[in-house]
């Protein structure tokens, strides 16, 4: 049976690297036999444009039938005075929260023909393959209770509420766990428990948990420090695990020891498997529209979701090697370019990918 993917341009580049990418799994599908089919629906600033609501009823709809979600990227100038409850960014939020989609996979690695884009030394970078994985639908994300209220003297005081229960640490620390055992079985839980009980809980159940995987050697570390050692060593790390908020953040920063935030893909799962593609950056209107934005962060999304939805790793190694040939073959967009290369648009950079993935 094909299958279904759901396919959210968004706002922004968005059209364009998910455009690009559905060339490219077209491809796939023309060359190799990959079956598929595509839909589309509006999420982010289109649907509020549209339908007054980031993720119209319409489109949850479709998500929920759908085998696997790729997601460009939500939310522009255009959008940040709308309502708080209806922005691009709470649409993604909903998404996230009412599939499930709650184990973030959020690999930083870097291809070696990128070595000398990250402003860090080659030799701190070269051959980086960490894996964070961020708690996605829970913590202060989501946490009630939450707002800005005015007190009685006047003075507005902003709030949100940080909370983790055992059950949603458990069910990410499996995964954790899992993933470190199929890696280099080396976990580390990143916290705050030097100050936050809900941190301290989180270590304990990562203990507890550890015990089912005395294979895989577990770790903990602050979230200051992890912050430090992911800029001063990198390469200590295999696989992270930390909350939704630490997670956030930490993937900033890993994304650029690898060169260009415009290189990363996620994955975000549920209980079984199914899941929301999408890279790691944002919807850079600042490029949007002008057919530079780099596609293979979204096309490296579409390869997760072919390894860890769709079951069909051979392709999925099939479209990380072509785009590892492009890129040792000297082909760069503007953001991974070097002084001396000259940088090409998304339609070559897609091209370049579909004719490295060589004949069925
Ligand atoms: C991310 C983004 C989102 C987040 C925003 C756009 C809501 O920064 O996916 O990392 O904070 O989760
Ligand atoms: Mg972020």
């Amino acid at each position: 049976m094909a299958h279904k993917i759901l396919l959210l341009a968004g706002d922004g580049i968005g059209p364009e690297i998910v455009g690009a990418t559905e060339q490219v799994l077209g491809a796939l599908r023309d060359r190799f036999g990959f079956a598929c089919e595509f839909e589309h629906a509006l999420m982010g600033g289109c649907a509020i444009d549209a339908h007054g609501d980031s993720l119209p009823a319409a489109t949850l709809d479709l998500a929920r039938s759908a085998d696997a979600i790729l997601l460009g990227a939500v939310g522009g100038p255009k959008w940040d005075q709308v309502e708080r409850a209806i922005r691009p960014e709470r649409g993604l939020l909903r998404l996230r929260s009412e599939l499930g989609f709650y184990c973030n996979l959020r690999p930083a690695v870097l291809f070696p023909a990128l070595a000398d884009a990250s402003s860090l030394k080659r030799d701190v970078v070269a051959g980086l393959d960490i894996m964070i994985i961020r708690e996605l639908t829970g913590g202060i994300y989501f946490g009630q209770p939450r707002g800005i209220e005015t007190l009685a003297d006047g003075r507005r005081r902003g709030f949100n509420t940080l909370e983790y229960r055992e059950d949603e640490i458990e069910r990410i620390m499996r995964s954790g766990f899992d993933i470190a055992r199929k890696r280099g079985k080396r976990l580390c839980s990143v916290d705050k428990a030097n100050v936050l009980e809900v941190s301290e809980l989180w270590r304990e159940v990562a203990e507890t948990v550890g015990r089912d995987y005395p294979d895989v050697e577990l770790s903990h570390m602050y979230v200051d420090n992890a912050s430090m050692q992911l800029v001063r060593t990198p390469k200590q790390f295999d696989v992270i695990v930390t909350t939704n908020m630490f997670g956030d953040i930490l993937s900033d920063l890993a994304a650029m020891l690898t060169g260009s935030i415009g290189m990363l893909p996620s994955a975000s799962l549920d209980a079984n498997g199914k899941g929301l593609f999408e890279p790691v950056h944002g919807s850079a209107p600042d490029i949007a529209g002008r057919g530079v934005a780099n596609p293979l962060a979204t096309i490296l999304s579409a390869s997760m979701m072919l390894r860890y939805t769709l079951n069909e790793a051979a392709l999925a190694d099939r479209l990380e090697a072509a785009v590892a040939r492009v890129l040792e073959g000297g082909i760069r967009t503007a953001d991974i370019a070097g002084a001396d290369d000259r940088a090409v648009g998304t339609a070559d950079m897609t091209t370049a990918v579909i004719d490295a993935l060589g004949a069925a």
